[in-house]
């Protein structure tokens, strides 16, 4: 299967506090602090998603020391690239100059751990040897900046992730539930003429309770599974990576789990929600902190819409 050989991220520059929020809408910094744990977000001004995603990717293969002509593949986990056609993934290959195989997934915020699966398949039938995945979501694009109930939680960003061949991938888990009632991001444009519907905003639609019952019981349920389908138990995870949502529901995990608190890398009080480009981002800082040792166990969940889920548990194998 495969090891992680190294981890990039980019975020843009600009900085949107909780105070610049409550000069848009009716909210204030307690409310955002005390109900998310986010205190501010990152927002793109002048950086493109294009732009974004490359220095993800040039930062992930510097770190894994692989130059992109020996690529095998490019996997992009994005809900909206810069182009319908071509994708993500192959605007990425265009501009690191790699000659690979490339295409883009969309499973939301779990967009990460889905293209880490395939990226599995692609391993076991022996196929690719290298493998670069970038995850990255620009939400500031479909937010709904009227809506206080969700244009607190969201940022834009992510990163990315080099694979080399290796035995790190312990248990891997993706779920999906289909469901386009309580979270919802519609294409918002139709050039036919014939086309008898209505056209929608393409804004986000969110119902957070929903999503957070959903979140909460996800993330204990699935870490748990893929901690066991590795053969280990949760005492034997030295660090778990969790969707950056909402540091309540990462409190909650934490104790329904019985993992030490201290043991979830949490930085979502700089960043917000920022999609499939949470759980990379995290992975990131964790890992260029010196916080993952070679050896460790991480446990990696993320949920969202879909709805989808997707865990997995991996060796730490790197200097
Ligand atoms: N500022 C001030 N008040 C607010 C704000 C705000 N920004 N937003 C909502 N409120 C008010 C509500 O109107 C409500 O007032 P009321 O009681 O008078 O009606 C009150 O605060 C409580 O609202 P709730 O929705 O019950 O607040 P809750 O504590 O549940 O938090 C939240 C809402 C943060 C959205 C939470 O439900 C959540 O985190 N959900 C999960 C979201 C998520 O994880 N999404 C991931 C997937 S996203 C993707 O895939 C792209």
């Amino acid at each position: 299967m495969f090891s992680i050989l190294g981890t990039g991220k980019a975020v843009p520059d600009y900085v949107m506090t909780n105070d610049e929020l409550s000069t848009m809408v009716e909210t204030n910094d307690e409310w955002i602090r005390t109900r998310t744990g986010i205190e501010e977000r990152r927002i793109c001004k002048s950086e493109t998603i294009t732009e974004l995603t490359v220095k993800a990717a040039n930062a992930a293969l510097e770190n894994a020391g692989v130059a992109p002509e020996e690529l095998d593949l490019i996997i992009c986990s994005t809900m909206r690239g810069e182009n319908l056609t071509p994708s993500q993934a192959c605007v990425i290959q265009k501009e690191i100059g790699a000659s690979c195989p490339a295409f883009d997934v969309n499973a939301a915020c779990s967009g990460f751990i889905y293209a880490l699966d395939i990226a599995a398949g692609y391993y076991a039938r022996k196929k690719v040897k290298k493998v670069l995945i970038v995850s990255m979501d620009n939400l500031s694009n479909i937010t709904d900046w009227t809506d206080r109930s969700t244009c607190v939680l969201f940022g834009d960003g992510g990163g990315a992730a080099v694979l080399g061949e290796g035995d790190d991938l312990l248990a891997i888990n993706l779920t999906a539930e289909g469901n386009d009632t309580v979270l919802r991001i519609p294409h918002g444009t139709n050039s036919s003429p014939f086309y008898e519907h209505e056209e929608e905003k393409a804004v986000l639609f969110m119902a957070g309770n929903e999503v957070y019952k959903f979140a909460v019981n996800a993330m204990a349920t699935q870490i748990k599974k893929s901690v066991e389908d590795a053969g280990l138990t949760l005492d034997d995870v030295d660090c778990v990576i969790p969707h950056q949502a909402n540091i309540r529901i990462i409190n909650t995990a934490a104790k329904n789990l019985a993992i030490p608190r201290e043991k979830f890398f949490c930085n979502v009080q700089h960043y917000g929600n920022t999609s499939s480009g949470s759980v990379p981002i995290a992975l990131d800082e964790a890992a260029r902190s010196g916080l993952l040792k070679k050896g460790d166990i991480i446990a990696m969940c993320a949920f969202g819409g879909g709805l989808t889920t997707g865990s997995c548990v991996i060796r730490w194998s790197k200097d």
